[in-house]
């Protein structure tokens, strides 16, 4: 296998031990990075901020504030969220099967810390939503809703990666800016515009 090989390059499964045990020698592995460094470090990468919600075996609403959060693939149209596995809400995803990912705007940061506090009934009280096909909460004034079926759990050391296919999209007021998750606080986009738009579909 040479390094040119895409299943290096994008570490699948099927190269993952060919990775482990011999492309990457002792060298590569050194000691073990600590949690609060790699905490810190992974922080430098900003993300949005997300409520992924679900319903509970009671047939009542739950949610949770989510930035470990990925686009995965086009086709199919498939979705990633990483849960921590003692996360109520990812026991309802797993039960009920689906979820929505609601993408939170720059003023629902208190929104954001309301689902960050772990399985309140309470924390559902005056927040505006409504079932969506699935049947997952989809909030009301985010940015976008992805409404998504369990495709695959997969395991991620503290973690649990839920793969979503993507089966209903919505988006909002376009000109609301997002709320953004950096160097361990919320953040917001600079005054600066970017440079340059990239076209769509890019
Ligand atoms: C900005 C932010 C991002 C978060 N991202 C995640 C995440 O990606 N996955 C996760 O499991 N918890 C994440 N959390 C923590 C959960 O929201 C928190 O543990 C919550 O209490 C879990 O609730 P639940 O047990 O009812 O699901 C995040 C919290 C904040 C404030």
């Amino acid at each position: 296998m040479t390094t040119t090989d895409p299943r290096v390059a994008y570490g699948d499964a099927r190269s993952q031990e060919a990775c482990g045990e011999e492309a990457c020698g002792e060298e590569a592995r050194g000691e073990e990075v600590s949690a609060g460094d790699f905490r810190h470090t992974i922080g430098h990468f900003a993300t949005g901020v997300t409520v992924v919600t679900s319903v509970g075996i009671d047939g009542q609403p739950v949610g949770t504030t989510a930035n470990a959060v990925s686009s995965l693939s086009l086709d199919p149209p498939l979705i990633l969220v990483c849960f921590d596995l003692s996360s109520q809400t990812l026991e309802a995803v797993r039960v009920h099967g689906a979820f929505a990912v609601n993408v939170l705007a720059a003023p629902q940061q208190e929104l954001s810390a309301n689902f960050a506090r772990r399985g309140l009934a309470a924390a559902w009280d005056g927040v505006r939503h409504r079932p969506g096909r699935t049947g997952s909460p989809r909030l009301h004034g985010v940015l976008a809703t992805l409404e998504c079926t369990v495709e695959h759990c997969l395991p991620g050391g503290d973690h649990e990666i839920v793969v979503g296919r993507v089966r209903d999209v919505e988006t909002g007021d376009a000109d609301a800016p997002p709320l953004l998750f950096w160097r361990g606080t919320y953040a917001a986009l600079g005054g600066e515009p970017p440079l340059r738009s990239l076209p769509r579909g890019a």
